[in-house]
């Protein structure tokens, strides 16, 4: 199997763009935060031949594929089995002078059907995004009370009809284990009005909802985007791509305080330890081509927004 035949990396030429003027200095360090196949990374390895690698994923079968797909850049390539807000800890001390992030599932996790994060597929409910430890998709819809799983499908899932799926659930558990995907997802068609049978897949932000709980994925993004901005250099710059309005809004809120002055309100001049830190590359989001997103589906939901670091901390 070759990774370039299954994943095709996403506005893969806008972040070598962004990232270009970082880069391109020697002996730059890239960070691919989320590795996945390595199809971001190999590309930064082989446009800027000055720069090194450390290459983040918490799924092994992720470093396995993109190690062998990489072994020929040699020494400049370090990956490391992390969440990625461990992102200080695996630079140990060194800068960052480009960082991206490529937020979500990889194609290889969602066409492995055996964990479980298709809705189409029926398999075990896992949803791990790293397989050697934390709970699993079935222990959430099997061990969750009614509130918490509402709320985990309301929050995560923005979904209306959370309510009713958290009770069918809850009923459908007092007759037997829910343990696959199939199963999960016949509760869920049943719980669905007919009315509302053909608005989208009523199983689509349920799972959403129950992979960003199972891999605590707002709470590690929380946690890496400070710890990115705080690795970068004075000119490296940091390059997002989200897939979900939640985990967009979500980045534009962290950029935007990162971005923003800190003189005191009311203060007639702004002192240089008030000026920001950071500037936005880009204004509000950039949206793939209407080509790139025809040619690669996994293209059409995504935004990207990019910052870089303008001075040095205090
Ligand atoms: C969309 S894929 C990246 C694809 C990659 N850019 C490429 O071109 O091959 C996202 C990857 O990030 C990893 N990932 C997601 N959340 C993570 C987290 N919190 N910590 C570490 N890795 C994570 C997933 O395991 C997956 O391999």
């Amino acid at each position: 199997m070759d990774p370039r035949d299954i994943h095709t990396p996403v506005m893969l030429e806008r972040c070598l763009e962004l990232l270009a003027p970082a880069l391109e200095r020697e002996g730059a360090t890239y960070v691919d935060g989320t590795l996945g196949m390595g199809g971001h990374a190999e590309a930064v390895l082989a446009r800027f031949p000055g720069a090194r690698l450390v290459g983040l994923d918490r799924d092994t079968d992720a470093l396995r594929i993109a190690g062998e797909r990489l072994a020929s850049y040699g020494d400049r390539v370090r990956l490391v089995h992390t969440v990625y807000d461990g992102i200080l800890e695996a630079l140990g001390g060194t800068r960052a002078d480009g960082i991206l992030y490529d937020l979500g599932v990889s194609s290889l996790q969602l066409d492995e059907a055996e964990r479980g994060f298709a809705y189409a597929q029926d398999a075990p409910l896992d949803m791990r995004m790293d397989q050697t430890s934390g709970i699993t998709a079935a222990d959430v819809v099997g061990t969750y009370g009614e509130g918490d799983l509402r709320r985990i499908f309301e929050r995560y899932g923005e979904e209306k009809l959370a309510g009713r799926y958290a009770r069918a659930i809850i009923d459908e558990r007092s007759r037997g284990a829910i343990t696959r995907s199939g199963h999960l997802v016949d509760v869920l068609q049943k719980a669905t009005p007919a009315a509302l049978r053909n608005a989208g897949h009523p199983a689509k932000r349920v799972f959403q909802a129950l992979r960003i709980e199972v891999n605590g994925e707002l709470t590690a993004l929380e946690r890496a985007i400070p710890a990115a901005l705080e690795s970068l250099s004075v000119g490296g710059r940091l390059v997002v791509l989200s897939y979900q309005s939640l985990e967009d809004r979500f980045i534009k809120r962290l950029f935007a305080e990162a971005t923003r002055s800190t003189a005191p309100a009311g203060l007639p001049f702004e002192l240089p330890e008030h000026q920001p830190k950071f500037r936005l590359l880009v204004k509000g989001t950039e949206l793939a081509s209407e080509e790139e997103a025809a040619r690669n589906p996994r293209a059409k939901p995504v935004r990207l927004r990019a910052i870089e670091r303008i001075r040095e901390s205090a």
